[in-house]
């Protein structure tokens, strides 16, 4: 996720600006930048990799001045690089802007600002918003008239720091969907995009509201609503240390990331929704999938556990027959490309040697792939033959959270929309569909507010010596990422299978030390699984039962019930493995576990 920074005071803003930087890194970054007004100018410097590449850029230069605005960037609409790096400037270079989000209407202001003669240095969609505020600038409005403007044009989400050659003694910051903070220092003021990028400058913070713009000088803050009108807030004091504010207040990254999947699912989707349908700017979706016969996915861990979703998705929803893979099997299996395949690779990272060798495996037999990963610029981004990006941010905990449901949100889309190209489904139900993946956020938002429910039932079962998860077609896909999130963090010995298979032997070892977890939600199979519970506690397991809101059936079979809002069965992975990740989560905190950093394992297997 981007991080912004911006300076006014008496301190050499390019120190202050890189020092504020730093605090911001954990929030995963391939770029920094800065500029800075002095004088009636705006100095900009800015790279791609890490902010020491930045500061060995500047070393050689004295960039005077007091105020300025900085950026850590996480790139999502065009490779790392210098020119894709922020601040980004307008036609006159006069105006630099860095920005956290995602413009969704930057290719129709783009065409816009083209045809008025406008020309682009970068692929990023923040440039837009630099030529607009230019634009409306040399049209002879104000600066802060140029800026309301241009954000009135904006659709989509940022977090915006503002400089003008033309007005040193100010820093403009606006907001919508992504967060910024404001630190009134003394004879300083500051904005960024969290607390700690402040706290060396001030405890005394104001935290902008939607729509809200801030204008800051050295010694006030103007603060106005979406309407112009000035507002007074009372600053509140911070008395965080910085590790707890870089995790946003929470105890782990992991917690964090699990709390930002109703954002980051929100971020994934709504790009991808215009006037009622679901579009990809990013591919030709009827001219990639339009012949398909066969889907073939391949990916490892976590994104494997998405990959056995989107099965149960295409077949459901487009009839086309998917096989599954997991990358390093698909590798060394001399598998069999078919005309007409359509080849998706899954990967957070972009890096997974396994699954990098299964693309290249594909592509060698001919095959296009259509990759779908949370990192622009990673390798698979750049070899694939198409790109779906999950707008998930930088995920920092090892253990996958936020995207595996970002994974499966892009998943559900193509399997809707490839069942309306195959008309297996109607209009009327396209349409339900879209609403009903567009109410997934609030519904992932409602059902993070009952994590106390699942601490507590975690602090009473943390030390079952086995717990095993079952669950029918979509639920078994979603009982292989639970025992995977479980084992991997509590090392709990935590075993997945299909429900069908408990007779055909997982049963031999439940015992009185075992927990079993049924995911739930598919309607039509709930007498089959309660079966199943009753098999596993006759032999002494306590169970607990995912399943919907207002479902009492489970009440009087499983020892608890932890329920998701209602959406329709097909979709429930989305929000079934919510509880599932905190479940594991308070189980690693109840064990004396670090979740964010478990033993073994890496973030990115970068080897075999
Ligand atoms: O970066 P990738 O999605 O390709 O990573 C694949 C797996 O290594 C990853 O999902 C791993 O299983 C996680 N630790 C799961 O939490």
């Amino acid at each position: 996720m981007c991080g912004i920074t911006g300076y006014i005071g008496r301190e050499e803003a390019v120190f202050v600006l890189l020092d504020s930087l730093k605090k911001l890194e954990y929030r995963g970054y391939d770029s920094a930048g800065i500029a800075i007004l002095h004088e009636g100018t705006v100095t900009v410097r800015k790279t791609k990799g890490q902010i020491r590449a930045l500061e060995e850029k500047l070393k050689n230069e004295r960039i005077r001045g007091t105020a300025g605005i900085g950026h850590t960037r996480w790139a999502t609409h065009g490779e790392p690089s210098d020119v894709n790096s922020h601040p980004q400037t307008g036609a006159s270079d006069r105006i630099a802007v860095v920005h956290n989000g995602i413009i969704e209407n930057y290719l129709r202001l783009k065409e816009w600002l083209q045809a008025r003669e406008v020309v682009f240095k970068s692929e990023t969609d923040t440039e837009v918003i630099a030529h607009l505020i230019d634009y409306y600038y040399r049209q002879g409005q104000g600066l802060l008239k140029a800026v309301q403007n241009t954000l009135k044009r904006l659709e989509g989400s940022y977090a915006l720091a503002i400089a003008a050659a033309d007005y040193p003694d100010r820093i403009i910051a606006a907001r919508k969907d992504n967060p910024l903070v404001i630190g009134l220092g003394k004879d300083e003021n500051l904005v960024a995009s969290d607390i700690p990028a402040l706290l060396a400058h001030t405890r005394e913070v104001i935290y902008m509201e939607e729509g809200e713009l801030a204008v800051l000088y050295r010694d006030h803050v103007e603060l106005l609503n979406s309407q112009g009108d000035h507002i007074v807030r009372s600053p509140l004091h911070v008395d965080w240390d910085a590790e707890a504010a870089e995790k946003g207040g929470y105890a782990h990254f992991m917690l964090k990331e699990i709390h930002d999947q109703a954002k980051a699912l929100s971020d994934t989707l709504r790009p991808r929704i215009k006037a009622g349908d679901i579009t990809f700017d990013e591919f030709d979706f009827e001219e990639f999938c339009g012949n398909a016969r066969r889907i073939v996915i391949t990916a490892c861990g976590t994104a494997w556990h998405a990959a056995m979703v989107a099965k149960y998705a295409f077949e459901y929803f487009a009839r086309i027959p998917v096989e599954v893979d997991i990358a390093s099997e698909y590798r060394y299996r001399n598998p069999v490309a078919q005309e007409n395949d359509l080849f998706i690779v899954i990967s957070q990272s972009g890096e997974t040697a396994d699954t990098l060798a299964a693309m290249r495996l594909a592509k060698k037999g001919g095959n296009r792939v259509l990759a779908i990963t949370n990192v622009v610029g990673s390798t698979l981004a750049r070899e694939a033959d198409l790109v779906l990006f999950t707008l998930a941010g930088p995920e920092i905990a090892v253990a996958s959270t936020k995207a595996f449901t970002t994974q499966l949100m892009c998943l559900y889309l193509l399997a809707v929309k490839l069942g309306k190209l195959r008309s297996r489904i109607d209009d009327t139900e396209y349409r339900a569909c879209i609403e009903d993946l567009r109410r997934i956020p609030s519904q992932a938002e409602k059902l993070l507010s009952t994590q106390d429910l699942i601490q507590r039932f975690a602090s009473r079962q943390f030390n079952k010596h086995k717990v095993f998860f079952m669950g029918r077609q979509f639920d078994y896909a979603i009982s292989l990422e639970s025992a995977l999130k479980l084992k991997e963090i509590s090392y709990t010995h935590s075993e997945a299978f299909a429900a069908g298979e408990l007779k055909h032997g997982p049963i031999a070892l439940v015992d009185t030390h075992t927990l079993v977890v049924a995911i739930a939600t598919q309607t039509a199979l709930f007498d089959k699984i309660v079966s199943n519970i009753r098999e596993t506690s006759a032999r002494g397991a306590s169970s607990l039962v995912i399943s919907w809101e207002g479902e009492r059936l489970f009440e009087s079979v499983a020892d608890e019930v932890f329920t998701i809002p209602k959406t329709r069965d097909c979709f429930s992975p989305l929000l079934s493995i919510i509880p599932a990740q905190l479940f594991a989560y308070y189980c690693s905190i109840q064990r004396g576990n670090n979740p964010d950093k478990p033993r073994n394992l890496a973030k990115s297997v970068t080897v075999e």
